[in-house]
């Protein structure tokens, strides 16, 4: 693999990627996918056109973090704050995970991308979860880059959840409050089993988390762009996983 990923960087022409060390590439990334209603209107174009091109920017982010040995790319598409906007909006927001894998899950699955999604199913349209939940079947013993899709995703409701689960156990008598571990809220979490992210990326000039990994980002490295996310590259992402490498992670302790 590392092998593989300096092979890669090194026929990469930019300054950026042969500044990059194969052997600390962030294991699991996280992208604020944002900016596409701006793009657009600085376009003088609707806001859905940012919207179409920036799942063009998803399928090259996914390629580059696979070419740089990233094990876990995490994008987040759509919160549960996001039902707010225009009905329009939403709907064609809603159409997009479907049109997405339309053109790209086949080769996904040549990639040997495995794709899942963390979020609450419940409140999505049928067709939205009918495509979702295709690409999680079809995709789930594949061994390669795990794309993992926020949608309808939010922090405030998943640590809800989780601490609900925990209160169930307790009624049901098979759980001591003072039992309760950081593991067991973590495990709860929509995330599940996924490692926390080691970088999260922000796009469009926003500095904040928008409701976004809460709990799991408490030790991750920030990196953030005022690029629009339609803009982003896979120059973006080495740039952004360079600079990661120059960080010093601490934990609270003592470098
Ligand atoms: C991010 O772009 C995509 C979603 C939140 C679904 P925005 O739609 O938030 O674009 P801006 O931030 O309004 O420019
Ligand atoms: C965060 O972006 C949600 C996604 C990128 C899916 P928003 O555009 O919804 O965030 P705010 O409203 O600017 O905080
Ligand atoms: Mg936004």
């Amino acid at each position: 693999m590392i092998k593989r990923v300096r092979s890669w960087l090194n026929q990469e022409d930019s300054q950026q990627a042969h500044r990059i060390s194969p052997d600390n590439i962030p294991h699991h990334v996280a992208i604020i996918m944002d900016g596409n209603g701006r793009w657009a209107k600085r376009r003088g174009m609707p806001r859905i056109v940012g919207h179409q091109n920036g799942m063009k920017a998803v399928k090259r982010a996914a390629i580059a973090a696979d070419d740089l040995g990233i094990k876990i790319l995490t994008m987040y598409a759509f919160s549960t704050e996001n039902w707010k906007r225009p009905k329009d909006e939403v709907d064609f927001l809603m159409k997009l995970p479907q049109e997405f894998l339309a053109i790209e899950l086949e080769e996904l699955i040549q990639k040997n991308v495995q794709v899942r999604m963390m979020g609450h199913p419940e409140d999505l349209p049928q067709h939205t979860r009918d495509a979702m939940e295709e690409a999680v079947a079809r995709t789930a013993s594949n061994t390669g880059l795990v794309l993992n899709f926020a949608l309808n995703y939010g922090s405030r409701k998943e640590i809800t959840e989780s601490i609900r689960a925990l209160g169930k156990d307790i009624r049901e008598g098979t759980l001591l409050p003072e039992d309760i571990t950081e593991e067991m809220v973590g495990e709860r979490l929509l995330s599940g089993d996924l490692p926390d992210p080691d970088l999260l990326i922000r796009t469009s000039g926003e500095l904040r988390l928008s409701n976004f990994m809460l709990w799991q980002l408490a030790y991750s490295e920030l990196w953030f762009t005022d690029i629009y996310w339609p803009e982003f590259t896979k120059e973006h992402l080495i740039e952004a996983v360079a600079e990661y490498q120059h960080r010093t992670r601490r934990y609270g302790g003592l470098s």
